[in-house]
């Protein structure tokens, strides 16, 4: 490809550009491996391949699938949960961490996965959700039996509340995440424990000092010992509850209170993690942490990532995810946004690879958000490939560690509002259009707000079966099997074997869009983001500018709309000289058209200009890159 033999000239000439030395607080700190142009790939077991016909995804499905990932160019998987589990909640229930849910394989199984990342040169990280167990879980049916037993203080146990009429219940109002209260009585202890999850997810009992060194012992030091390079840490910020009183009433609890208050960054959070750091993480190589941290500001992110302070490596900020209210408000009340709180929403993350010494994520999709062409750009099959590669340039273009979710690379998109509640299979979905139905059975407009909710929000969104080809089953599975989860009705049209030979394909721009991170590191994956159009609600322009030696800068433009608009350089960067080195059109006209995106990149000044990518598709000339 053109762009290989282009920049790999440009980037050995630029090392030796030389310039006065940078100020000493500008040297580079002792280098993280994962502070770089890597990029992880999130795997969903259930639904990522099935290799044995029972309909199920699973860890020799994934093995045979290494290579198709090496070649995508991530370097980094991320394997969600595969430990034992009753999947209450797809195995975010977890009943022994030390061993593997036998649908998904065997401990020798993962030993090969791990040894076939490895020897293909990346890494991988596990799933780490040590806020609770799975009820199934025996620390938990030890602990329930009574109230003096080695393990009583495992969990959370309270005592009833008396009623007003001499009732039980439970020891406050707050509702769980996945509705209902987040109290469950238990007749052995004459006692409530908490689950902020579903009933089947005690919370663990972080105060308990003991309880830790074997969470620690049982979850950490086991796989680490085993090679893996790191986790990714589920709902980081829970583990230290600051009281237990009655929360707010709000949309998404009622008619339960909402416990984020008195649960999430409670007092102890950071001790806890530099305990972690200094009884396991330091005895091994610089594992890689990634932290869920929902509902916290910058000022507390900054606590958990900051490098003197070395907790976490990198966290999940969610204000992409949450614009139009999603994950803080019920499906039905969830609404469209306007282009500058996107804007406004990418800063945060970026700030903090820029203006700190942190490190961050970008990212659009994983297993509890909606996928991103049909949440953030378009539904309109006529720009979905145009779409999925604009929303592509733009993250892939942001500082910090991306992040890419399973089918992200081909462009699955949402089901299809058509599928009826038989098609879902999450656990909070259910539960929510349960609960709907129950409290509101005859108000029809309200379940069909409901409905459109669940299609344009629930966390099933993303769990349908990978479309690995326009065979029966999608190739996911065999012909004659049932896949555990619906078929997105798109797969003849959205699949990987359709894309991967194509170099115009969306998985192809991915390739592109990774390569990119590597080549540009210093300024695509680190450089200082800065928005030139905020108000603009039509199209995007961002710049990201170096702030090492070389100072090189790039800028982005997108229209996020189906109507053409105007194209303006940022006026900060009139005096550089600029090149368009990537696009998802072929020829690039003076204005943008429908979702058209492009990537610019300032010129080095040595001779030779950048390479449009599209160079080596001359027979392709009166096509678009994107059809
Ligand atoms: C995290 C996971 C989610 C899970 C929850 C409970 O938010 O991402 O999938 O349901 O934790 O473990
Ligand atoms: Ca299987």
């Amino acid at each position: 490809m053109a762009l290989l033999k282009a920049s790999a000239r440009v980037a050995s000439a630029l090392t030796f550009r030389s310039s006065s030395s940078p100020p000493s607080a500008l040297l580079p700190e002792k280098p993280h491996w994962w502070k770089s142009g890597l990029s992880v790939y999130q795997i969903w077991p259930a639904s990522f391949k099935d290799s044995n016909g029972d309909g199920i995804g699973d860890i020799p499905g994934i093995i045979s699938k290494l290579d198709y990932l090496q070649e995508l160019g991530v370097d980094i998987i991320w394997l969600s949960p595969m430990y034992d589990s009753p999947q209450v909640d797809m195995g975010y229930d977890i009943s022994d961490y030390e061993n593997i849910y036998p649908k998904y394989g065997t401990l020798q199984d993962m030993d090969n996965l791990i040894k076939g990342i490895h020897d293909r040169g990346m890494r991988i990280i596990l799933d780490l959700v040590i806020n609770h167990t799975s009820d199934k879980h025996k620390w938990f049916e030890e602990s329930m039996k009574s109230k003096d037993n080695p393990k009583s203080s495992w969990y959370i146990w309270k005592d009833p509340k008396l009623g007003k009429h001499g009732t039980r219940e439970p020891p406050n109002n707050w509702g769980s995440m996945f509705g209902g209260s987040a109290w469950k009585y238990c007749q052995s202890r004459d006692q409530y424990y908490l689950h902020l999850f579903a009933p089947e997810q005690p919370d663990l009992n972080w105060e308990n000092k003991t309880t830790r060194k074997a969470i620690y012992d049982t979850a950490l030091h086991f796989w680490l010992k085993k090679g893996v390079d790191g986790f990714r840490v589920d709902t980081a910020n829970l583990y230290s509850k600051r009281s237990y009183d009655d929360g707010p009433i709000t949309p998404r609890f009622a008619p339960f209170g909402a416990p984020a208050e008195f649960v999430v960054n409670g007092p102890r959070m950071h001790e806890f993690y530099q305990e972690i750091r200094r009884d396991v993480l330091d005895k091994y190589n610089d594992p890689m942490m990634v932290g869920e941290l929902g509902g916290t500001d910058f000022a507390d992110i900054l606590k958990y990532v900051s490098s003197d302070r070395r907790e976490l490596s990198m966290v999940f900020d969610f204000s992409v995810c949450t614009l139009g209210g999603a994950l803080r408000l019920p499906p039905h009340e969830v609404h469209s946004y306007k282009l500058p709180e996107l804007k406004t929403a990418l800063k945060l993350t970026q700030d903090l690879v820029a203006n700190t010494k942190a490190w961050s994520t970008v990212f659009m999709e994983n297993h509890d958000n909606p996928r991103s062409v049909s949440r953030h750009a378009t539904n309109d099959p006529a720009y979905h490939d145009r779409a999925c590669k604009l929303l592509a340039l733009m993250i892939g273009t942001l500082s910090g560690t991306l992040f890419l979710y399973q089918g992200q690379e081909i462009g699955m998109t949402n089901i299809p509002e058509t599928w009826s509640p038989e098609d879902l299979r999450d656990v909070s979905a259910i539960e929510y259009w349960h609960d709907m139905n129950r409290r509101f059975p005859r108000d029809k407009e309200l379940l069909k707000k409901a409905w459109k909710g669940i299609v344009a929000v629930s966390r099933d969104n993303a769990r349908t079966p990978v479309q690995w080809s326009s065979d029966a089953n999608a190739g996911f599975t065999d012909e004659k099997s049932k896949p555990w989860m619906r078929i997105n009705d798109n797969y003849k049209a959205i699949n990987v074997a359709k894309q991967l030979d194509d170099p115009h394909s969306i998985r192809s721009f991915w390739r592109r869009v990774l390569e990119v991170r590597k080549k540009f590191e210093s300024v695509v994956v680190k450089g200082h983001y800065e928005v030139h159009d905020y108000d603009n609600e039509q199209t995007f322009t961002f710049s990201k500018t170096q702030t090492d030696r070389e100072g090189r800068a790039a800028y982005v433009v997108l229209n996020f709309s189906d109507k053409e608009a105007e194209l303006e350089s940022p006026r900060a960067l009139r005096e550089k000289e600029f090149e368009l080195y990537l696009s998802n059109v072929y020829k690039p006209g003076a204005k943008l058209g429908a979702w058209e995106a492009r990537l610019y990149l300032e010129r080095c000044g040595l001779g030779e200009g950048w390479i449009l990518l599209q160079e080596d598709d001359d027979e392709e000339a009166t096509k678009e890159t994107s059809r």
